[in-house]
Protein backbone atom coordinates (compact mmCIF):
# COMPACT_ATOMS: atom_id res chain seq x y z
CA UNK A 1 0.00 0.00 0.00
CA UNK A 2 1.31 3.80 -1.28
CA UNK A 3 0.98 6.09 1.54
CA UNK A 4 1.91 9.36 2.48
CA UNK A 5 4.01 8.60 5.83
CA UNK A 6 6.99 9.87 6.02
CA UNK A 7 10.22 9.04 8.58
CA UNK A 8 11.86 11.87 10.06
CA UNK A 9 15.00 12.45 12.36
CA UNK A 10 13.90 14.01 15.99
CA UNK A 11 15.34 17.38 15.41
CA UNK A 12 15.75 21.06 18.01
CA UNK A 13 12.52 22.19 16.35
CA UNK A 14 10.05 18.73 16.49
CA UNK A 15 11.44 17.40 20.00
CA UNK A 16 8.96 19.19 21.89
CA UNK A 17 6.27 18.39 19.52
CA UNK A 18 7.38 14.56 19.49
CA UNK A 19 7.37 14.37 23.35
CA UNK A 20 3.77 15.55 23.10
CA UNK A 21 2.63 12.66 21.21
CA UNK A 22 0.03 10.03 23.35
CA UNK A 23 -1.46 6.85 23.14
CA UNK A 24 -5.00 6.07 23.89
CA UNK A 25 -5.38 6.12 27.77
CA UNK A 26 -5.44 2.42 27.75
CA UNK A 27 -2.77 1.88 25.95
CA UNK A 28 -0.61 3.86 28.18
CA UNK A 29 0.47 1.33 30.80
CA UNK A 30 1.93 -0.90 27.23
CA UNK A 31 4.65 1.43 26.06
CA UNK A 32 7.28 3.89 28.04
CA UNK A 33 6.80 7.50 27.16
CA UNK A 34 8.20 9.12 23.41
CA UNK A 35 10.19 11.81 26.36
CA UNK A 36 10.96 8.29 28.04
CA UNK A 37 12.35 6.41 24.97
CA UNK A 38 14.46 9.86 23.77
CA UNK A 39 16.40 9.45 26.99
CA UNK A 40 17.42 5.95 26.01
CA UNK A 41 18.44 6.76 23.08
CA UNK A 42 20.39 9.97 24.29
CA UNK A 43 22.28 6.88 26.36
CA UNK A 44 22.74 4.08 23.47
CA UNK A 45 24.31 6.76 20.84
CA UNK A 46 24.11 4.56 17.65
CA UNK A 47 22.69 1.85 19.03
CA UNK A 48 19.31 3.34 19.13
CA UNK A 49 17.77 4.89 15.77
CA UNK A 50 14.73 7.18 17.22
CA UNK A 51 12.21 8.33 14.01
CA UNK A 52 9.06 10.46 13.93
CA UNK A 53 6.31 9.00 11.29
CA UNK A 54 4.44 12.32 9.84
CA UNK A 55 1.96 12.56 7.63
CA UNK A 56 1.98 16.04 6.03
CA UNK A 57 3.15 18.46 8.86
CA UNK A 58 1.48 16.08 11.34
CA UNK A 59 3.51 13.75 13.49
CA UNK A 60 1.66 10.99 13.96
CA UNK A 61 3.59 8.07 15.39
CA UNK A 62 6.89 7.51 17.00
CA UNK A 63 9.51 4.07 16.91
CA UNK A 64 12.58 3.64 18.08
CA UNK A 65 14.76 0.68 16.49
CA UNK A 66 17.79 -1.15 18.13
CA UNK A 67 20.80 -2.26 16.73
CA UNK A 68 23.35 -4.59 18.18
CA UNK A 69 21.53 -4.86 21.45
CA UNK A 70 22.12 -7.81 24.02
CA UNK A 71 19.23 -9.37 25.72
CA UNK A 72 19.51 -10.03 29.08
CA UNK A 73 19.87 -13.96 28.71
CA UNK A 74 22.06 -14.36 25.33
CA UNK A 75 25.21 -15.20 25.73
CA UNK A 76 28.30 -13.35 24.62
CA UNK A 77 28.60 -12.33 21.73
CA UNK A 78 25.27 -12.87 20.62
CA UNK A 79 23.10 -9.59 20.06
CA UNK A 80 19.80 -8.52 18.39
CA UNK A 81 18.15 -6.10 16.23
CA UNK A 82 14.69 -4.77 15.62
CA UNK A 83 11.99 -2.68 16.98
CA UNK A 84 12.48 -1.29 20.36
CA UNK A 85 9.06 1.23 21.03
CA UNK A 86 6.54 1.89 18.41
CA UNK A 87 3.73 4.34 19.73
CA UNK A 88 1.09 5.80 17.27
CA UNK A 89 -0.90 8.74 18.29
CA UNK A 90 -4.38 8.21 19.56
CA UNK A 91 -6.61 9.75 16.98
CA UNK A 92 -4.24 8.37 14.27
CA UNK A 93 -4.37 4.56 15.28
CA UNK A 94 -5.97 2.00 12.50
CA UNK A 95 -4.69 3.70 9.33
CA UNK A 96 -1.51 1.88 8.49
CA UNK A 97 1.37 4.12 10.52
CA UNK A 98 2.26 1.15 12.63
CA UNK A 99 2.63 -1.12 9.74
CA UNK A 100 4.83 1.86 7.59
CA UNK A 101 7.26 1.67 10.91
CA UNK A 102 7.73 -2.05 11.28
CA UNK A 103 8.27 -1.54 7.53
CA UNK A 104 10.43 0.92 7.76
CA UNK A 105 12.66 -0.29 10.77
CA UNK A 106 12.69 -4.18 8.42
CA UNK A 107 14.05 -1.68 5.20
CA UNK A 108 17.08 -0.08 7.39
CA UNK A 109 17.92 -3.63 8.57
CA UNK A 110 17.72 -5.43 5.33
CA UNK A 111 19.98 -2.23 4.20
CA UNK A 112 22.40 -3.15 7.38
CA UNK A 113 22.75 -6.76 6.13
CA UNK A 114 20.58 -8.40 9.19
CA UNK A 115 17.94 -11.01 8.81
CA UNK A 116 15.78 -10.84 12.05
CA UNK A 117 13.41 -8.28 13.34
CA UNK A 118 12.84 -8.62 16.90
CA UNK A 119 10.44 -7.23 19.17
CA UNK A 120 8.91 -7.81 22.42
CA UNK A 121 5.15 -7.34 23.92
CA UNK A 122 3.00 -6.80 26.68
CA UNK A 123 0.34 -8.91 26.85
CA UNK A 124 -2.88 -7.47 27.44
CA UNK A 125 -6.71 -7.38 26.33
CA UNK A 126 -6.07 -4.32 24.36
CA UNK A 127 -2.53 -4.80 23.49
CA UNK A 128 -0.15 -5.06 20.36
CA UNK A 129 0.07 -8.62 19.48
CA UNK A 130 -2.86 -9.19 16.86
CA UNK A 131 -1.35 -6.63 15.49
CA UNK A 132 2.71 -7.88 15.23
CA UNK A 133 0.93 -11.29 14.01
CA UNK A 134 -1.00 -9.57 11.56
CA UNK A 135 2.93 -8.31 10.59
CA UNK A 136 4.17 -12.07 10.60
CA UNK A 137 5.68 -11.71 13.56
CA UNK A 138 6.01 -14.73 15.88
CA UNK A 139 6.97 -15.52 19.53
CA UNK A 140 9.94 -17.57 19.76
CA UNK A 141 9.60 -18.32 23.04
CA UNK A 142 11.61 -16.25 25.33
CA UNK A 143 10.05 -13.59 27.63
CA UNK A 144 11.99 -10.25 28.54
CA UNK A 145 11.35 -7.42 31.11
CA UNK A 146 7.82 -9.75 31.23
CA UNK A 147 7.28 -9.10 27.85
CA UNK A 148 6.68 -11.90 24.65
CA UNK A 149 9.32 -11.90 22.71
CA UNK A 150 8.73 -12.07 18.62
CA UNK A 151 10.76 -12.18 15.31
CA UNK A 152 10.02 -11.12 11.83
CA UNK A 153 12.22 -12.88 9.30
CA UNK A 154 13.09 -10.27 6.34
CA UNK A 155 13.96 -13.43 4.32
CA UNK A 156 17.15 -13.44 1.99
CA UNK A 157 19.46 -9.99 1.72
CA UNK A 158 18.26 -7.97 -1.37
CA UNK A 159 14.26 -9.14 -1.14
CA UNK A 160 11.27 -8.09 0.27
C1 LIG B 1 -0.25 -1.42 18.23
C2 LIG B 1 -0.13 -0.15 17.37
C3 LIG B 1 1.34 0.21 17.23
C4 LIG B 1 -0.76 -0.47 15.99
O1 LIG B 1 -0.59 0.66 15.15
P1 LIG B 1 -1.73 1.07 14.07
O2 LIG B 1 -1.20 2.20 13.29
O3 LIG B 1 -3.02 1.26 14.76
O4 LIG B 1 -1.82 -0.26 13.18
P2 LIG B 1 -2.05 -0.35 11.58
O5 LIG B 1 -3.20 0.52 11.22
O6 LIG B 1 -0.77 -0.12 10.87
O7 LIG B 1 -2.49 -1.88 11.44
C5 LIG B 1 -1.74 -2.83 10.67
C6 LIG B 1 -2.54 -4.12 10.60
O8 LIG B 1 -2.67 -4.67 11.93
C7 LIG B 1 -4.05 -4.84 12.23
N1 LIG B 1 -4.26 -4.50 13.65
C8 LIG B 1 -3.80 -3.41 14.30
N2 LIG B 1 -4.19 -3.45 15.59
C9 LIG B 1 -4.93 -4.58 15.72
C10 LIG B 1 -5.64 -5.18 16.80
N3 LIG B 1 -5.64 -4.62 18.02
N4 LIG B 1 -6.30 -6.33 16.58
C11 LIG B 1 -6.30 -6.93 15.38
N5 LIG B 1 -5.64 -6.41 14.30
C12 LIG B 1 -4.98 -5.25 14.48
C13 LIG B 1 -4.80 -3.88 11.34
O9 LIG B 1 -6.12 -4.30 11.13
C14 LIG B 1 -3.96 -3.89 10.09
O10 LIG B 1 -4.26 -5.01 9.30
P3 LIG B 1 -4.44 -4.83 7.68
O11 LIG B 1 -3.25 -4.02 7.22
O12 LIG B 1 -4.47 -6.20 7.19
O13 LIG B 1 -5.72 -4.06 7.51
C15 LIG B 1 -0.94 1.04 17.97
O14 LIG B 1 -2.25 0.61 18.23
C16 LIG B 1 -0.37 1.58 19.27
O15 LIG B 1 0.43 2.52 19.27
N6 LIG B 1 -0.78 0.98 20.43
C17 LIG B 1 -0.39 1.49 21.73
C18 LIG B 1 1.07 1.30 22.04
C19 LIG B 1 1.58 -0.11 21.81
O16 LIG B 1 1.01 -1.10 22.23
N7 LIG B 1 2.74 -0.15 21.15
C20 LIG B 1 3.45 -1.36 20.90
C21 LIG B 1 4.47 -1.49 21.99
S1 LIG B 1 5.27 -3.07 21.94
Amino acid sequence: MSSAFRLVEITTENVEDACRLSVRPDQQRLVQPVAQSLALAYAFGERAWPRLVVDGEEIVGFLMAFFDVPFDADPPGVTRDGLWRLNVAAGQQGRGVGRFAVEEVARELRRRGRRTLTTSWHVAGNGPEPFYRRLGFRPTGESVEGEIVGELDLGAPGTG
